[in-house]
C-alpha cells in the first residue's frame, strides 16, 4: 500500500492515554450547545462564540473555555451525547484503545452527583452504535475472538475500540472531594475504570491537597497518572517525582535534575505537542522535549490532551512527529505500538492489541520490520 505519511499517521492502529472528554468536544456540538443555552437565557451567545471560534487559544483561555464546558455540559443527556460523539471520533481516527479521562462533577441544580454524573458517561459509552465498543474489563479469549472475526474470517468488517476510564481530580477540588472520586474509582472497576489522573489549573491548588487521595488511590491498587510541570514549580514537581505515578502528562517545564530523575525511574510520559505549543508550554514542535525522550528512548505515547479545545487529531500528533523529526512508517509504527507497554488495562487487553498491531503491520505492508523488543 502507497499511503503518503499523513495517511499512514491516519490508517496506522493508535492508542491514546490521554484525553480529557470535555476536552474532546466537536465544535459543531460545543456552538449547537451554546446556541441553545443563548435562546434559554442562560449565557449571552454573542459574548462565547468567539471564545469557541477562536484558535490559537492561551493557557488562561483554555481555562476560561473549560469553564464554558461545564456550563454547557451541565445535565445528563449532555454528558451522554459527548462521551458518545467522542468515542466515535476517535474510533475513526483508528484509535483502537482509548483510556479517556474525566472529573466527575456534582451539579445540584441538575439532581447529578459524580456518581450519576459517571453513569451519564456510560450509558454515552453503551449508545455507540457506528463501532462496537469494549469497555466492561474482558477475558483474553473474548479479546481474542474479536481480533480474529474482525480480521481474518472474511466477516464484514466493523470496527472496535476498547475503552477505558480514568477519573480526574480536578485541582481546585478539597481533599474531601479528591477521595470521594477514589472511592468511586474503585466502585467503578467493573465499569472500565482503570485509573486516576490529576488535572486542573496547574496555577490553582496544593500538592498536599491531593496527596492523601493520591496515597489512597495508591493503596487500593489505581493506577495514577499526574499533569506534572506545566508551569515551573520545582517543589511540586520533585514531590511529584518522589510519588512515583504509573504515568505522568506533558513533563515541560523541569531542570536538569529532575529531567535525569525521570529519566532514571523511567515514568512514561504522555506527550502532547500541539496543546504544549498552544499553551506556550514549549516554543515549537520542533523544540518539544519529546525528541529528547524519543532518542534517551523514554517511554513515553504521544496524545491528543484536548482534541476539541486544541483542533488536533491523534493522527496529526503522529504526523507532526514524522514530519518534525524525519521518523519513518516503520518508526511510527512502532511508536504507536510501544504505547501498549503503558496502558492500564490488564494483560488480555494488552495481548488483543499486540495482535491488532500485528495485523496492521501485515495489512499495511511493513511485513519486514523488525519485532519490538
Ligand atoms: P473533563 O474532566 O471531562 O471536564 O475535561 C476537562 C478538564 O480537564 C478541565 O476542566 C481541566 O481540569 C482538565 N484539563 C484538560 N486539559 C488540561 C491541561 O492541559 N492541563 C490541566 N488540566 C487539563
Ligand atoms: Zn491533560
Amino acid at each position: 500500500m502507497d499511503l503518503g505519511m499523513r495517511e499512514w499517521c491516519h490508517a496506522i492502529p493508535k492508542i491514546e492515554l490521554h484525553a480529557h472528554l470535555n476536552g474532546s468536544i466537536r465544535d459543531s456540538t460545543l456552538l449547537e450547545l451554546a446556541k441553545g443555552l443563548g435562546e434559554k437565557g442562560v449565557i449571552v451567545f454573542e459574548d462565547v462564540k468567539h471564545v469557541i471560534m477562536k484558535n490559537g487559544r492561551s493557557l488562561p483561555e483554555c481555562f476560561q473555555l473549560f469553564d464554558l464546558y461545564h456550563i454547557l455540559t451541565t445535565d445528563h443527556e449532555t454528558v451522554t451525547r459527548i462521551t458518545k460523539e467522542v468515542v466515535e471520533d476517535f474510533a475513526a481516527e483508528n484509535v483502537v484503545y482509548l483510556e479517556l479521562r474525566t472529573t466527575p462533577k456534582k451539579n445540584e441544580a441538575k439532581g447529578m452527583t459524580k456518581r450519576s454524573y459517571m453513569k451519564a458517561v456510560i450509558d454515552g459509552l453503551r449508545s455507540v452504535d457506528t463501532v462496537d465498543v469494549a469497555f466492561i474489563n474482558s477475558s483474553r479469549e473474548n479479546c481474542l475472538e474479536s481480533a480474529v472475526s474482525s480480521s481474518t474470517h472474511g466477516k464484514i468488517e466493523r470496527k472496535r475500540i476498547f475503552i477505558r476510564l480514568l477519573l480526574s481530580i480536578d485541582r481546585r477540588e478539597t481533599t474531601e472531594a479528591a477521595m470521594e472520586t477514589i472511592d468511586l474509582a474503585r466502585e467503578m472497576k467493573d465499569f472500565g475504570v482503570v485509573g486516576i489522573d490529576l488535572s486542573g489549573n496547574p496555577v490553582i491548588g496544593q500538592w498536599e491537597t491531593f496527596l492523601p487521595a493520591l496515597k489512597h488511590a495508591k493503596d487500593l491498587g489505581l493506577p495514577i497518572t499526574i499533569h506534572c510541570g506545566e508551569v515551573p514549580n520545582r517543589k511540586e514537581i520533585q514531590a511529584m517525582l518522589d510519588f512515583f505515578p504509573q504515568r505522568m502528562g506533558h513533563v515541560c517545564c523541569l531542570e536538569d535534575e529532575e529531567w535525569r530523575r525521570l529519566k532514571s525511574l523511567k515514568i512514561p510520559v504522555e506527550i502532547c505537542l500541539t496543546s504544549n505549543v498552544r499553551t506556550e508550554r514549549v516554543p515549537s514542535v520542533e523544540f518539544h522535549h519529546f525528541v529528547d525522550l524519543y532518542k534517551a528512548q523514554h517511554p513515553l505515547v504521544l496524545c491528543t490532551d484536548d482534541p476539541g479545545l486544541f483542533s488536533t487529531s491523534l493522527s496529526n500528533e503522529y504526523y507532526l512527529v514524522a514530519v518534525t523529526f524525519g521518523l519513518n512508517k516503520g518508526d511510527m509504527l512502532q511508536l504507536a505500538r510501544k504505547a501498549i507497554e503503558h496502558v492500564f488495562a490488564d494483560n488480555g487487553v494488552k495481548q488483543y492489541l499486540t495482535e491488532i498491531f500485528e495485523d496492521a503491520q501485515r495489512r499495511l505492508g511493513l511485513q519486514n520490520m523488525h519485532h519490538i523488543p
